[in-house]
């Protein structure tokens, strides 16, 4: 029987060191161990043999089963080495890799500026005008006529409006002007309204000119509106918008739809009013135009200029966007090159 446990330990440890998968190992402590397996089908023969000889056989076979034990554990612990090498080596994070870089989007500077404008304007009493009184496809007589323009004005000209194909009196608008004259048809006074929205001129393309830009146009028509109102409010806007440490200026202009019209400038940001390239040396630079509104336009949409009167105003997105961050080439807001964009 000492022969028979030294052939099982022998055969055993062989296959026990052969095994090259967990599942080989297994079999072999199901082959030797279990209680099926070889070793106790040795222990239950014992009974057979003499006190003496059961002690003896006995703990050579506790021997033997110890033996085979640690060894399987020892293989066992092995492969578990193995297998956490695979596993770490596969899930390994290389914190060196480039992230998952999401770029966050932003507002564009024109609207920012837009959105700014119209704050002011809410904060003096305006309301924003209802879209669908500023379409940018809008009529000749919505853009030109209903505004005073006398048919042949030079305006009208095909230089500087763009038809389009619809109807012959179609145009993309050259102004936001025309919304004053939606609001004015949709809405008796008193009113006071804002309305921001893209124009379309049909200029050649420069560092100071593009044929779409924006502009916001400003309407309040009321009882015993005079031109001081509009000084006051733009004058207010002007402080507001680029500080109140900026001198401002009101010069006599013309537009056909008020009477009398004013350009409101503001001092060079460049220079300070000493005169530079981008005031053309005058130290000034024009930032909106404005005026009372013409008795024309008020019979025009049905309102007694005699009863009513009031004031409106236009300036452009671009141009004050350009003044406040000394923009010098008005196509960077088109070209959207996110260098530039994220900037503001
Ligand atoms: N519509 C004029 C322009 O585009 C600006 C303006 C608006 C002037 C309202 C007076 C009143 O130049």
């Amino acid at each position: 029987m000492k022969e028979k446990l030294e052939l099982i330990l022998k055969a055993a440890m062989e296959e026990i060191n052969k095994a090259s998968t967990i599942q080989e190992l297994e079999d072999a402590k199901l082959k030797y161990l279990s209680r099926k397996g070889e070793l106790n089908s040795i222990k239950k023969n014992l009974k057979d043999l003499s006190d003496e000889d059961k002690r003896i056989v006995g703990s050579l076979a506790n021997e033997v089963y110890n033996k085979l034990d640690s060894l399987i554990s020892e293989r066992n612990n092995e492969f578990y080495k193995i297998e956490l090498d695979k596993k770490l080596k596969s899930e390994k994070i290389d914190i060196t890799l480039p992230s998952d870089f999401r770029p966050q989007g932003k507002i564009h500077p024109l609207t920012q500026t837009v959105n700014e404008i119209v704050e002011i304007f809410q904060g003096l009493g305006f309301s924003v005008m209802p879209s669908e009184y500023s379409p940018e496809v809008e009529t000749e007589y919505i853009n030109f006529d209903m505004l005073n323009f006398p048919p042949d004005h030079p305006a009208k000209d095909m230089q500087d409006t763009f038809y389009t194909k619809v109807a012959p009196n179609v145009i993309l608008r050259s102004q936001t002007s025309g919304a004053q004259i939606r609001q004015m048809l949709n809405q008796k006074p008193p009113v006071r309204v804002i309305s921001p929205g893209r124009v379309y001129r049909c200029e050649s393309v420069s560092a100071r000119k593009n044929n779409l830009f924006h502009q916001i146009e400003g309407l309040l028509v009321d009882k015993d509106i005079t031109f001081a109102d509009l000084k006051g409010i733009l004058n207010e806007f002007v402080r507001i918008y680029f500080g109140s440490s900026r001198p401002t200026r009101f010069r006599a202009s013309y537009f056909p739809f008020t009477e009398p019209s004013a350009e409101v400038d503001v001092q060079c940001i460049m220079c300070e009013g000493k005169g530079c390239r981008t005031c053309s040396g005058t130290g000034w630079l024009e930032v909106l135009g404005a005026g009372m509104v013409h008795p024309n336009v008020l019979r025009n949409v049905g309102i007694d200029p005699e009863v009513y009167s009031g004031f409106a105003f236009g300036m452009g997105v671009e141009r004050l966007t350009m003044l406040k961050y000394a923009i010098n080439d008005i196509r960077l807001f088109f070209n959207n090159d996110t260098r530039f964009l994220k900037q503001f």
